[in-house]
């Protein structure tokens, strides 16, 4: 009765973790850390709570599903400021739908571009990188495709290696998600390799899906948008959509508001999904967001924290287990050797909780896993803390 599909996917990584850690007690006389969900524990700003105060009577009334104009506008504000596009390259009430967080949106994108395929078609195929965020491959079975892990390791920068991909792959290919500043490695894609990827999806007709939720939390050079890649091509958005989420740039997760922009019809499309399956944000939030849209100083505080925090795991770790400074985001990808020893240690040595890499990645076509020698490292809480767990990671490892 049940779908075979949907119970044979796997888990959330934090189930994973749980199951893995449930035995073990965590070490004696030490307050446990937990450094494992992308979850920014920085206050959101004020003019968050202020403008959800002031809209609060408005909770009796069901929410369009593109949202409100003034948020339409303020997104298309901000992706104008932030990725310099010319006036006009974004329209408001064609590009942009507004979501309750960019995760039920990626899933369900798949669904927009993926029809099933008839008995002797091929059958359609997604492309994803591994490690990957666990909702693309869902989304990718669920679609009906084939979900195709491309490995993602430091070898080729932490992105696939565009240039191996099987033409016969990609024409049968409806969805490529990437994710750009990478969670969890932090690296972010170049503007070649973009224009790479965007080319290679109109060549072979399908869907760039670019998860740019980490591109405000950058420690020293803007990552490149995908959107700064169409306006050098001349302006069109076809075949890509690009996701950003105030999860993370406004440390707003429990807000659940993003968005996704691009092809007008793609758009048109998954908004009447939407209408469908999906729930609208109610306009308390619409406003709020758009007053977090519009503003940018508290976003550059909320990098100043982070940096302090990579200050810090400079000092602390030097040069061990392949420590290195992330161009974005805020996880530390560490080598450890062996991922879910190191964590089982950490938790029973240290009393500090991280997420092997194992959890985060499946293994490529060459059936060797990519995550598996690390561990990742949210440093997304306050900085003592940080420190005291860094400290403790140094001298248990
Ligand atoms: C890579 C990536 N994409 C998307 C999301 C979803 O973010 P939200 O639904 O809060 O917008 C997350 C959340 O952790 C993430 O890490």
């Amino acid at each position: 009765m049940i779908n075979s599909e949907l119970n044979s996917l796997r888990g959330s990584p934090f189930d994973a973790l749980r199951t893995l850690l449930g035995p073990l007690q965590p070490a004696a006389g030490l307050e446990p850390l937990t450094l494992t969900v992308g979850e920014p524990q920085h206050r959101p700003p004020q003019l968050m709570i202020d403008a959800l105060r002031a809209n609060e009577h408005l909770y009796n009334k069901y929410p369009p599903v593109n949202g409100t104009p003034e948020l339409r506008d303020a997104i298309t504000g901000w992706l104008t400021r932030r990725f310099h596009l010319p006036e006009g390259m974004i329209q408001a009430a064609e590009n942009i739908a507004p979501v309750n967080g960019t995760k039920e949106a990626l899933y369900m994108m798949a669904q927009v571009v993926t029809e099933r395929a008839n008995h002797n078609e091929p059958k359609p195929a997604i492309l994803l990188p591994t490690p990957y965020y666990h909702v693309y491959h869902a989304a990718a079975v669920m679609a009906g495709a084939d979900a195709v892990f491309l490995p993602a390791a430091k070898e080729t920068d932490f992105f696939p290696n565009l240039d191996a991909l099987d033409p016969d792959l990609l024409d049968r290919t409806t969805a490529f998600y990437l994710c750009s500043p990478a969670n969890p490695q932090g690296a972010s894609a170049s503007h070649d390799y973009l224009k790479q990827a965007l080319m290679l999806a109109r060549r072979h007709d399908f869907l760039l899906i670019m998860d740019e939720c980490y591109t405000e939390i950058y420690d020293r050079t803007p990552p490149v948008g995908v959107l700064e890649v169409c306006a050098e091509l001349g302006g069109s958005l076809d075949h890509v959509l690009s996701f950003h989420s105030l999860s993370k740039r406004s440390s707003a997760a429990g807000l659940r508001s993003g968005f996704c922009v691009g092809e007008a019809s793609l758009i048109k499309t998954f908004l009447n999904l939407r209408n469908f399956a999906g729930a609208a944000s109610p306009l308390a939030v619409c406003a709020a967001a758009a007053a977090l849209w519009n503003d940018d100083v508290h976003v550059e505080e909320n990098r100043a924290m982070y940096r302090l925090k990579f200050d810090l795991a400079e000092r602390i770790l030097g040069t061990r287990f392949g420590f290195y400074r992330p161009d974005a985001g805020f996880f530390l990808w560490l080598d450890v050797g062996d991922g879910i020893e190191a964590t089982k240690q950490l938790w029973t040595k240290a009393a500090v909780r991280v997420l092997p890499g194992h959890y985060l990645s499946a293994s490529g076509p060459d059936g060797t896993n990519p995550g598996d020698a690390y561990i990742r490292v949210a440093l997304v809480g306050d900085l003592a803390p940080t420190e005291e767990a860094l400290t403790r990671l140094v001298n248990s490892l």
